[in-house]
């Protein structure tokens, strides 16, 4: 999925006078699969996020000098980090790889959590240097270099973390080639609850796990569950998404790679969820609730339950993230 050039705005500042320029950046995490919706339905949250610094220089070509919260686990190196080389496709596709940008990016979520944190760090910085160059086109143009990151960090460019990091809210990936994404609305006061238990799933390995072909009756449970919980979003009725999220293809596979998740799926429903999954490829879970206090309870005791097992964890409560990335 190549963006042409005639496909976006052609950014309308010239280099020179950017030269000196800066601009900080924060893309949020994002709940990918949604339980049933398998590489096609994402959202985003509030916290966690990761913050993109990023400086037009004097010299052509990109150097990352800095990358914070990351335990030293991702490249310097601008030909192997997500952020820079996305960058790089989207500078190409305008005509301006002539610029000279220096990037820093500020790790404020864990990384291989299935939070989308590839995802937050690609897109903050491609909506840095669209806004460094003025280039007005709809966000959802830069969806194709955002994906190029996800294949580099994980093997498949899946669009499900970075279409709803770039566009806020809830998206459908209507379409993957061609490529037709759907912003679907949520009801009010939807709140999400993440825990994110300390061991480590690498997507690229939770995705090898599962199984190539389903059977026909299994894919009707399916879809009968996706269009459940798209329908549930439309009509305002969280009981009718929290009926749908059930998913018989991937999480009995992948539920084996999180610690007690069964174990905990029974303790947040016990105390008022109204669903239960893997946020993504795991190893973090999501619980959405009604309101804000269910949702504290549900992470203080998972939180409990997991330092019982003598797990880590971090613990976010958050309503949706309308609003993607934001100049900071
Ligand atoms: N849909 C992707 C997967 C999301 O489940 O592998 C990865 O965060």
């Amino acid at each position: 999925m190549e963006n042409s050039i005639q496909d976006i705005n052609q950014p309308v500042a010239p280099i020179s006078s950017l030269t000196g320029q800066s601009i900080k950046v924060f893309a949020p995490a994002t709940v990918a699969n949604v339980v049933c919706g398998f590489d096609v339905l994402g959202f985003a949250v509030n916290e966690p996020g990761d913050e993109v610094i990023m400086r037009v220089t004097g010299k052509p070509g990109i150097t990352i000098s800095k990358i914070t919260g990351d335990d030293g686990r991702l490249p310097l190196d601008p030909a192997k980090n997500t952020v820079s080389v996305s960058v790089q496709h989207y500078l190409k596709s305008v005509g301006r790889t002539n610029i000279g940008l220096d990037i820093e990016l500020h790790k404020k979520m864990p990384i291989g959590s299935g939070l989308g944190s590839s995802s937050a760090s690609t897109v903050a910085g491609l909506f840095a240097i669209k806004t460094l160059l003025g280039d007005n086109a709809d966000p959802a143009k830069l969806l194709p270099f955002a994906m190029k990151g996800e294949e580099m960090a994980c093997g498949h460019g899946h669009a499900d973390n970075v279409a709803p990091a770039l566009l806020g809210g809830f998206v459908l990936i209507r379409s993957y080639d061609p490529l037709e994404v759907v912003r679907l609305p949520h009801p009010a006061g939807l709140y999400c609850t993440i825990v994110f238990p300390d061991v480590d799933v690498p997507t690229r390995e939770a995705r090898e796990i599962i199984r190539n072909k389903i059977l026909m009756k299994d894919a009707v449970t399916q879809w009968g569950n996706i269009a459940g919980l798209v329908s549930g979003l439309f009509m305002q009725d969280i009981d009718l998404m929290g009926r749908s999220m059930k998913d018989i293809l991937v999480e009995p596979v992948r539920s084996m790679l999180i610690p007690d998740f069964y174990r905990m799926r029974e303790m947040a429903m016990e105390l008022g969820a109204v669903s239960f999954g893997i946020s993504g490829s795991g190893p973090s879970v999501f619980a959405f609730t009604k309101n804000e206090d269910t949702a504290k309870r549900i992470t203080q005791k998972l939180q409990q339950h997991l330092t019982s097992l003598k797990i880590g964890s971090n613990t976010y409560v958050s309503t949706i993230n309308d609003q993607g990335p934001k100049v900071l």
